[in-house]
């Protein structure tokens, strides 16, 4: 276009604006400058961070804003917003207060951005806004309560942000509400009871904040109510029985509060609800049994799924004729299921055609699975699972919709294993799950022709037998298997290998043998695999180094021999747990163990493992319980166990290790036990951590320990050192005697002597007395446990207690209040004169104790025969629990 051409144009602009100035200085008056000044601010204030509204020209000194994109200008009154619609536009910032300068302003659309902070009181001064949606956004602080002010407002959408506070109770004064949406937020307090008042409300959602409080009465009121979701709050109480009268109501949520009492029996009885969700609360009752002619009841989904409901289900449930989803499920419903349900509808009005999802587990549901379930073709999904149904498991295979079945923890038998050869011709199945019955007999090889979708078969704990069938590899999309427990034997077949999907391997807990097949290798996505207590033997293959993503491994309790290969080492994935214990692996452990830097628990105890502990395992500072009882390791803890300051559980007993307990353990702040013992440590035990506390430690059979408290039942180090000492000494002295004279021999003499009478008169008695500690007396009254004491005097009490070692078992043990005036006195009296004093029930000083207890006080204590009798054979014996030797279940409870 040349510039002679263009001419005529720019007149024509030219005058165009001219015209729009004029028009702006006269019929636009000073209001639609103060809408662009208000957009300015808008801008200014609402992409901060980015330069989104860029058609906003805030420079355009003639105020065409009409056109910016997202302002809607008025019809009648030219160049004044009425409608700001910025929905997904990345704008942050904070609502300015100016938004309230668009006086005609009808309505506010933002959802969807990143605005902040909270909703400018101002907003309130908006009296002709009608529609406010800020979802979506990260507004915080509480609702302005003036925005009641907002007379017209008819939608209020505050979702998904982060607003706190109450729902300001005078809301209900925005008498043409229709739909009030606040989901997901951080709001507390009550629902105020007005908004039930309000005669346009069709939408109330509050789901998803933590309202406490009942659901207002004034809800059953209205009739205009459409949809109510209150779901994910703490409300409690009951339902109001009048929401069934709100004629318009077609969805009433109420899952996960706190809500009790019983259902109202005519919400079943609605002509217009269709959705009634109400799991997750504590409803108690039952469904009501009696319907009307509910042939065409609107329900269409009915959850009453972890509540307390009772009693069986109504065969006139199967009335629904449009009921899709019944979710009943963690119940304590019982009964059988009515056989109505799953009949095909000739006729309409006694089933349930539309049935396509039944929830019905963790109940306490009855007799026999209705074979009429196999009529009702489209249903989906069928949970049963964890009631107590008996009979043979129905074929289903007329059910060519169905993907999820769980009929497990039931007592279902196989029969002759058709239902599984009918389950094959559900090709969508994606989850069968018949643990924990009483399937019997051998697996059918039919098994492969199961849905090429299964992702999930659970036939663990029934009493299935024979083999793995090897066609199993046609299962291309299995990731968990779970087969077996107690009766599955032969090999593991290589074709295994072939499920490159699977993720979870159980076979734990059968009679398999033979080896683990190399293919195993090919599981490369394999997180979890579960073989113990089996038979297998030979090696352990070093290919399972080549799942790398094994998070959990346990083959404990087989067979397996040779060394653990170090390819297991690499596998920094096993978090969950290492466990190949009760085998018979031999040789040493591989340096790499130290590759295993997340894993918590490790156990390779009862094998025949040996050599030193490789310092590497220092490195896998991850371990919360370490187990390698019951080996042939030799040599002394490594320091580098000082990382392992996480351990919960260490054991090391049974092993041939010495040297001194390192102190480090000391500083062990989570451990909770240290098994030591029967190894060959020597020196004296750390004193400070766990060694104080003897519950936690266990050191005894390593004969060369020494102690430094009587706490853990060894020889006192500074016996042992004076002993040592006495040694020296001795031989000072014999080169004193040798050196110097034999006057200075008598003069030592002497001094020893001395000593030994000193120590004698402080225990009068001692000599062929046993000896017991203040810890096996703390033991033998059950921690002087009142229950046990006998009496009690001035200057101590008498307990009753039971020693193993005993021949009666039974003694009496008087302790002295050492702190009482004259005990320690009365101690030595007492000593002198029970000698051979016989007492009603106190006969024969067993021993005397003379020790400190934990605190390190001083504790004197007479152990004294019991003279059973009649009034005293009824008393409690406390109960001793043998806790040196703590039992761990052999190869029981273990995961898988
Ligand atoms: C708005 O209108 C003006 C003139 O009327 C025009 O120049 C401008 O391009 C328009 N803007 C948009 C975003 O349509
Ligand atoms: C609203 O407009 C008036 C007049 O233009 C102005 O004085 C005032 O500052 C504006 N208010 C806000 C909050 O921007
Ligand atoms: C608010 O906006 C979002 C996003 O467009 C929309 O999904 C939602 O339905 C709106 N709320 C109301 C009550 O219309
Ligand atoms: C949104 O707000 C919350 C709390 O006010 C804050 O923790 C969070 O970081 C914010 N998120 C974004 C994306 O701004
Ligand atoms: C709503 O209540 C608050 C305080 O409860 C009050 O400040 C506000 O003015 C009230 N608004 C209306 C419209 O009544
Ligand atoms: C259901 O409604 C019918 C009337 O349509 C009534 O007779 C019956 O009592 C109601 N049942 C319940 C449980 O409310
Ligand atoms: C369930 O109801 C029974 C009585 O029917 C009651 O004993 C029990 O405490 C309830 N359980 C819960 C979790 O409310
Ligand atoms: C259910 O199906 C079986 C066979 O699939 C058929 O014999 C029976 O008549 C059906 N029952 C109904 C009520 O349709
Ligand atoms: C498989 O489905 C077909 C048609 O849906 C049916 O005729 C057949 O009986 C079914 N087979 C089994 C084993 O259920």
């Amino acid at each position: 276009m040349s510039p002679v051409q263009s001419l005529p144009l720019i007149i024509l602009v030219l005058s165009s604006l001219l015209t729009c100035s004029v028009l702006g200085a006269t019929a636009l008056h000073h209001d639609a400058s103060t809408d662009f000044q208000a957009l300015r601010c808008l801008k200014l204030h609402l992409s901060v961070s980015n330069r989104l509204l860029t058609s906003w020209k805030i420079d355009d000194s003639l105020q065409q804003f009409c056109n910016w994109s997202g302002v809607t200008c008025s019809k009648r009154h030219t160049s004044r917003v009425v409608a700001l619609d910025l929905e997904s536009l990345q704008l942050d910032g904070q609502i300015p207060p100016c938004i309230a300068n668009f006086t005609l302003l009808t309505r506010i659309h933002l959802p969807n951005n990143q605005l902040r902070g909270p909703i400018p009181a101002e907003i309130g001064q908006l009296n002709r806004l009608r529609y406010l949606n800020l979802s979506s956004n990260n507004i915080s602080g509480m609702i302005p309560s003036n925005l009641a002010t907002c007379s017209q407002l008819q939608v209020i959408d505050l979702g998904s942000n982060f607003i706190n506070g109450e729902i300001p109770p005078n809301l209900s004064q925005c008498s043409d509400m229709q739909q009030l949406n606040l989901d997901d937020n951080e709001l507390a307090g009550g629902i105020p009871e007005g908004l039930g008042t309000l005669r346009n409300l069709s939408v109330l959602q509050l789901a998803g904040n933590t309202l406490t409080g009942n659901i207002p009465l004034s809800l059953g009121t209205s009739s205009s109510l459409h949809s109510v979701k209150l779901t994910d709050n703490s409300l409690t109480g009951p339902i109001p029985s009048l929401l069934a009268n709100c004629s318009s109501l077609q969805f009433l949520v109420l899952t996960k509060n706190q809500l009790g009492g019983e259902i109202p029996p005519a919400l079943f009885n609605s002509t217009s609800l269709q959705i009634l969700s109400l799991g997750l609360n504590n409803f108690i009752g039952s469904i009501p049994a009696i319907f009307p002619n509910v042939a065409d009841s609107p329900l269409k989904r009915i959850v009453l799924a972890s509540n307390n409901l009772t009693g069986t289900i109504p065969s006139s449930l199967g009335n629904f004729s449009n009921l899709s989803w019944l979710l009943l499920s963690q119940n304590n419903f019982q009964g059988s299921i009515p056989v109505s349900i799953g009949k095909i509808p000739y006729n309409i009005g006694y089933t349930l055609p539309s049935i396509q999802t039944l929830i019905m587990g963790v109940n306490k549901f009855h007799g026999q699975i209705p074979t009429s379930l196999a009529n009702t073709t489209i249903l989906r999904a069928i949970d049963l699972g964890s009631n107590s149904f008996h009979g043979i498991v129905p074929s289903l295979g007329t059910l060519p919709n169905l993907i999820y079945l769980d009929l497990g923890e039931n007592r279902l038998e196989a029969g002759d294993w058709s239902f599984l050869t009918s389950l094959t011709n559900c090709t969508q199945l994606v989850e069968l799950s018949l643990n924990a019955n009483i399937l019997q007999g051998d697996l059918p090889s039919s098994i492969a022709g199961l849905s090429k979708s299964l992702e999930v078969l659970l036939l663990r704990e029934n009493r299935i037998s024979g083999t793995i069938p090897w066609e199993i590899h046609h299962l291309r999309n299995i990731k968990t298997l779970y087969l077996g427990k107690k009766l599955l034997s032969g090999r593991i077949p290589e074709s295994l290998g072939n499920l490159r999907n699977l993720f979870v391997l159980s076979l734990s807990q059968n009679k398999l043998y033979g080896r683990i097949p190399l293919s195993i290798g090919n599981l490369s996505i394999l997180s979890e695999l579960y073989l113990q207590e089996n038979n297998l033997s030979g090696p352990i293959p070093g290919a399972l180094g080549d799942c790398k993503k094994l998070v959990m491994l346990n083959l404990s309790c087989n067979s397996f021999d040779y060394s653990i290969p170090k390819e297991l080492f690499t596998l920094s994935s096993l978090a969950e747990g290492l466990d190949l214990s009760h085998n018979k692996l031999s040789g040493e452990i591989p340096l790499q163990i130290g590759g295993l830097v997340n894993l918590g628990p490790l156990n390779i105890s009862n094998n025949q493992l040996s050599g030193q502990i490789p310092s590497t395992l220092g490195q896998c500072v991850h371990l919360e319980s370490l187990h390698m009882e019951r080996n042939n390791f030799h040599g002394r803890i490594p320091q580098s166990f000082m990382n392992l300051r996480g351990a919960i559980v260490m054991d090391l007993s049974q092993n041939n290790l010495s040297g001194e307990i390192p102190d480090f353990f000391e500083s062990f702040s989570s451990m909770k036990l240290l098994n030591l013992s029967l190894n060959n440590f020597q020196g004296p035990v750390p004193p400070g951590g766990m060694f104080q506390n003897k519950s936690e430690v266990f050191l005894q059979g390593n004969k060369k320990l020494c102690a430094n408290t009587p706490l853990l039942e060894l020889p006192l180090c500074n016996e042992m050192i004076s002993k040592k000492k006495m040694y020296t000494s001795k031989i000072l002295k014999i080169v004193a005697i040798t050196v110097i004279s034999l006057v200075m021999l008598s003069c030592f003499g002497v001094i020893i002597f001395k000593k030994r009478k000193i120590k004698q008169a402080t225990h009068p008695s001692v000599k062929e007395l046993k000896k017991f500690t203040y810890v096996d007396l703390v033991k033998a009254t059950n921690d002087f446990s009142l229950a046990n004491l006998v009496g009690s005097g001035k200057y101590g009490s008498v307990y009753k207690g039971r020693i193993e070692s005993e021949e009666h078992h039974t003694v009496a043990i008087k302790v002295f209040k050492l702190d009482q005036l004259g005990a320690t006195t009365s101690f030595v009296a007492e000593c002198e004169a029970l000698r051979n004093t016989r007492h009603r029930n106190l006969v024969r000083v067993i021993t005397v104790c003379s020790t400190s207890d934990p605190i390190g006080n001083e504790f004197k204590a007479l152990v004294l025969e019991f003279m059973v009798n009649g009034d005293l054979e009824s008393w409690i014996y406390p109960t001793l629990t043998n806790e040196h030797h703590p039992k761990r279940p052999l190869c029981m409870g273990s995961r898988g």
